[in-house]
């Protein structure tokens, strides 16, 4: 963890300029700098750095962000390598949060762990190479798989013997502790207490972290008996969780950006024999079924996955649970199935590098085409089968959450299984209904800051008409967006018990309008960021230091989504028009015209009002099912109440219209 101060003095520290700089060559242009947008493909300068706000933004794609955003997209870093990385660039250093001594033996466990399984990967690889057992059977096994003495070093290949307690002697001897060769599964505990070898006699295969050092192994058995797992692997531990890592991403990783695409195949063979095909862009889910997780670390790098499949029926089922979870993401998938009986890992070495790329790039096919052609066969002629068929590729589609790429496949898919695409579209609605319906749920009694204004675009067309929902996120927005850009602005109200006019600022104005009305937000994140304005608020009331929440606080914030919305709300489109970085002067004509006073109160007039719509309907809602008499008497003073509110609020707003 790096604390909070630290990571402050990191994002000040950063200039935008000199961190953007490193990787894309920028040009002066007035007080911004200009360059090619490394995020997409232009010829003109739209990249936009500013180094004023100590942002970037391209008017071309729409990326935004500051320094750290840059790195976790150009680099693909995650949030604290982002931060490391700045540190050591402008010398900062990271004192690590204060550690309990529980985290300290933790941290200490965790590198005991390493340590352990580094020297199981070195005594593996040196029996293979060294030991004359090792090269008599290990050795020379995956030299008879064709593996080349340059891939099963670079792959760190190892072998371990064919002895119950070579490898735990070895290591306690040499002082490793008997409880990580343990944790780690290397050495399994009998019942006596003794310690043997779970490897043993088995080729290894060493798994990698994204840094390269190596986590876990996966052991093959040299026996063809069918009783014999064909694959031991270790088990997990705290430095090894199967769901989060993919085989070969370390070597891959380079090769996948640079490509833009990443082969997904079954197997560490398959991996490894595709690098020696010069095929460089591969992992493999080893040990499990493919996960989430596994896609998700996928994305960081590539949003194009192409599954390499053997093309045996079983292969092929196994495929169709990892297509959808990969549509489910927002990544595209093709599928490669290759000739019965062949697997990625026999293919490349009987073929030539060229032969294998192109047989990949000509064999692709999307997921329309992949499930449609394999049930189309399977369902030749029977009507109920192609109903089923329809139904599976439907639910497919659904699962995209891009609408263009949703659509763009409906149309392929009426196309390809000859169907009215009109039909297809009303039954892949349906989907989306029932499954909204289910996430809105969900989503509102867990009010987890997730959900972006992309689902609720996504719902505005299903549910045709504009609804009060929709209405409340545009009034929502409006308010955070002046309390973001304005809170520190004075406006002036009338009293109207004294009838004197009053200074107050913005934030504070809000704060009160919202909190006596005991108004909420709907969308957390407006919600979240609503409330942080309120502690700081608050904290001034209770006599507390007030720290004035300045435009860093968000812009900087360490949620992605709040410090893009931030950066939305402030480089709002008829502000940042011509020149963005004189924002400064819109403040003062907002303010100066006493625009700003009858912007805010109309955006909360507005905000009540749909806020009462709401209920009113709610109220009515529960009327319809409620038939307790007492109850019902209840709930119609309430809406009588809102009502009134209602009337009252449309009157404020219409008085305003008319002036
Ligand atoms: N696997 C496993 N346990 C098994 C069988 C398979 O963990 N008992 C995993 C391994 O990660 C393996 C992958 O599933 O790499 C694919 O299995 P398979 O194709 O059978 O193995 P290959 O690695 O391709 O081995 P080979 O080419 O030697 O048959
Ligand atoms: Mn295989």
């Amino acid at each position: 963890m790096i604390p909070r101060e630290t990571v402050q003095t990191i994002t000040e520290t950063a200039r935008i300029n000199e961190v953007v700089g490193e990787f894309v060559s920028l040009k002066r242009r007035g007080v911004n700098l200009i360059g090619l947008c490394p995020f997409h493909n232009e010829k003109t300068p739209s990249f936009n750095v500013n180094t004023a706000r100590n942002i970037f933004k391209c008017f071309g794609c729409g990326e935004v962000g500051d320094s750290v955003s840059f790195l976790m997209r150009h680099e693909h870093f995650t949030y604290p390598e982002a931060l490391r990385y700045l540190a050591k660039k402008y010398g900062i250093p990271i004192q690590e949060e204060e550690q309990t001594p529980e985290m300290i033996q933790q941290m200490n466990e965790r590198e005991g762990l390493f340590k352990v399984t580094e020297f199981a990967k070195n005594y593996f690889v040196d029996i293979l190479n060294n030991n004359d057992n090792g090269r008599a059977i290990g050795f020379s096994y995956f030299r008879e798989r064709g593996f080349t003495p340059a891939i099963i070093e670079k792959f760190q290949l190892g072998y371990c013997l064919d002895e119950w307690e070579n490898f735990t002697k070895t290591a306690i001897t040499k002082g490793y502790n008997a409880d990580y060769l343990v944790k780690t599964g290397l050495s399994i505990r009998k019942d006596d207490g003794s310690l043997y070898d779970r490897f043993k006699g088995r080729m290894m295969f060493p798994i990698h972290n994204l840094s390269g050092r190596t986590i876990g192994f996966g052991g093959r058995t040299l026996s063809s008996d069918k009783k014999v797992a064909k694959y031991v692997n270790s088990p997990e531990s705290d430095i090894y969780s199967k769901s989060k890592v993919l085989y070969g991403l370390y070597f891959s990783k380079s090769a996948i950006v640079q490509q833009d695409s990443c082969l997904l195949v079954e197997g560490y063979t398959d991996v490894i024999s595709l690098h020696q095909a010069g095929v460089e862009n591969v992992v493999a889910s080893s040990g499990t079924s493919l996960t989430t997780e596994q896609i998700k670390l996928i994305s960081r790098y590539t949003k194009n996955i192409v599954m390499l499949y053997d093309g045996d029926a079983a292969g092929v089922k196994a495929s169709f649970r990892g297509l959808d979870m990969i549509l489910k993401e927002g990544l595209n998938v093709r599928i490669v199935l290759f000739p019965d009986g062949q697997d990625p890992d026999s293919y490349a070495r009987t073929h030539r590098s060229e032969e294998v790329q192109k047989f990949i790039s000509e064999n692709a096919v999307d997921f329309i085409r992949f499930k449609s052609d394999l049930l189309l066969k399977e369902a030749a002629g029977d009507p109920i089968k192609k109903t089923a068929l329809l139904k599976d590729v439907v639910s497919s589609i659904a699962l995209i959450p891009d609408e263009i790429s949703r659509s763009v496949y409906t149309t392929e898919c009426s196309r390809i299984l000859d169907f009215p695409e009109t039909v297809l579209i009303s039954e892949i609605n349906k989907i989306l209904r029932a499954n909204f319906k289910k996430q809105f749920s969900e989503h509102t009694e867990n009010d987890v800051p997730i959900e972006t204004h992309g689902h609720a675009s996504r719902q505005q067309t299903l549910e045709q008409p504009i609804g009060i929902n929709e209405q409340i996120a545009t009034a929502e927005r409006g308010i955070i967006r002046i309390l973001i850009n304005y809170h520190q602005s004075e406006i002036s109200i009338t009293n109207e018990e004294t009838d004197e006019i009053e200074k107050i600022n913005v934030g504070n104005y809000i704060f009160n309008e919202i909190i006596n009305d005991e108004l909420t937000f709907e969308n957390p994140l407006y919600n979240l960021i609503f409330q942080a304005f309120s502690t700081r608020t608050l904290s001034e009331v209770e006599g507390h230091e007030y720290q004035l929440i300045d435009d860093s606080y968000f812009l900087h914030h360490e949620n992605e989504q709040i410090k893009q919305l931030t950066i939305d709300l402030m480089t709002f489109p008829h502000i940042i028009s011509e020149n963005w970085e004189e924002k400064g002067i819109q403040v003062k004509k907002e303010c100066e015209d006493e625009q700003l006073f009858r912007i805010i109160r109309g955006d909360l007039l507005q905000f009540r009002l749909y806020k009462l719509e709401k209920m009113i309907d709610d109220v009515r809602e529960k009327l319809k099912n409620e038939h307790s008499e007492e109850n019902a008497t209840i709930l119609v003073a309430q809406l009588k109440g809102y009502q009134r509110g209602r009337a009252k609020i449309s009157d404020l707003l219409g008085r305003k219209v008319t002036k």
